[in-house]
């Protein structure tokens, strides 16, 4: 069973993401062992909110902590034209059960003496993987797989002309974690791979279908036409990218992909380029390589895996 822990902002794709790993929990195919967040598409707080209750739907009791609050040198910026006033589009959860006390920072301690073979996921700002760098160097450096969900590497961004959003709300953060990396290469799921996955509403349907009597399946309507209306307004049509769920199959390895080794490196503090990031792919810079940067991913192969979770969830409920 693989240890998963994930660093998310839920945020639409974001909850896609933990109904996936939700699935794959219950199929015994990973352990859940935390969920922290981070500030981005909503607050951290709320954030930890609509996980506890997407996590609450789908029985599952790992512990969910708010991570850090806002970026480390910006003011924290939220997008709630994307993802809805509270994150989750049209649905606000009922009121959240309280955030149980509790510092994120040690379970991820915890979670690294604890399971060497640790998988860590990020799908919001980096804001908490810098912030684990400076405040527990040692236990940062032993990450030896981490996927992430950022970036929009030499290609356009999806928040200014050359920047994507999670690395665009923390850019310092970013920089700071491929300028000081941990020993393993990070893993990156930059938006020119993960645009690619797309949910319209027939997909969408169909994944309701999927889920049969699964509780969170009758709020995925409201909760996806946000997102598909941003989508359009953004000239993308009615459809919407789905980026994290997509990142957490790559790091799962449940789907085939394509990656090459490469230098990452963020730009922070200029004001156009702020949150841009470029890899070095012809060496120019001669700096070791600190990444693992996709090039491509079956999506096909991503639409059949998320329907197989699903029907998971559903034969769950069927004998419950
Ligand atoms: C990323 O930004 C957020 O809005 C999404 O949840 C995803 O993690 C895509 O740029
Ligand atoms: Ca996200």
């Amino acid at each position: 069973m693989i240890p998963v822990l994930i660093d998310c902002d839920p945020g639409i794709d974001d909850t896609l993401a933990l109904i996936y790993l939700a699935a794959l929990h219950h199929l015994g195919e990973i352990e859940l062992v935390g969920v922290t967040t981070t500030a981005g598409n909503t607050t951290a707080t709320q954030a930890a909110g609509n996980a506890r209750w997407v996590l609450a739907q789908l029985l599952i009791d790992a512990p969910v902590l708010p991570g850090r609050p806002r970026p480390r040198h910006v003011e924290l910026t939220t997008t709630p034209e994307t993802h809805g006033p509270t994150g989750l589009g049209y649905l606000e959860v009922p009121e959240a059960p309280e955030t149980p006390g509790g510092d994120w920072a040690e379970v991820w301690r915890g979670a690294v003496d604890k399971h060497a073979d640790l998988r860590l996921i990020v799908t919001g700002p980096l804001s908490n993987l810098a912030a684990f760098q400076q405040t527990h160097p040692e236990h940062y450096a032993r990450l030896g797989n981490i996927t992430v969900m950022g970036g929009a590497v030499n290609y356009r961004g999806n928040t200014t002309p050359t920047a994507e959003w999670n690395f665009w709300v923390d850019p310092h953060a970013a920089a700071e974690v491929f300028e000081d990396p941990p020993a393993a290469s990070i893993r990156l799921c930059s938006l020119e791979v993960t645009e690619q996955f797309l949910i319209d509403p027939a997909r969408l349907g169909a994944l309701v279908d999927s889920l049969g009597a699964t509780p969170v399946a009758g709020y995925l309507a409201d909760i996806l036409r946000f997102y598909f209306e941003f989508h359009r307004a953004q000239g993308e049509g009615y459809q919407a990218q789905i980026h994290d769920l997509l990142t957490c199959m790559i790091a799962l390895g449940t789907i085939p992909y394509e990656d090459v080794s490469t230098t990452i490196a963020v730009e922070a503090d200029s004001p156009l380029l702020r949150g841009t990031s470029v890899a070095d792919l012809r060496g120019h810079w001669d700096r070791p390589h600190n990444a693992r940067l996709v090039t491509s991913a079956d999506v096909e192969a991503a639409h059949s895996e998320l329907a197989r979770a699903a029907g998971a969830l559903a034969v769950l409920w069927a004998i419950r």
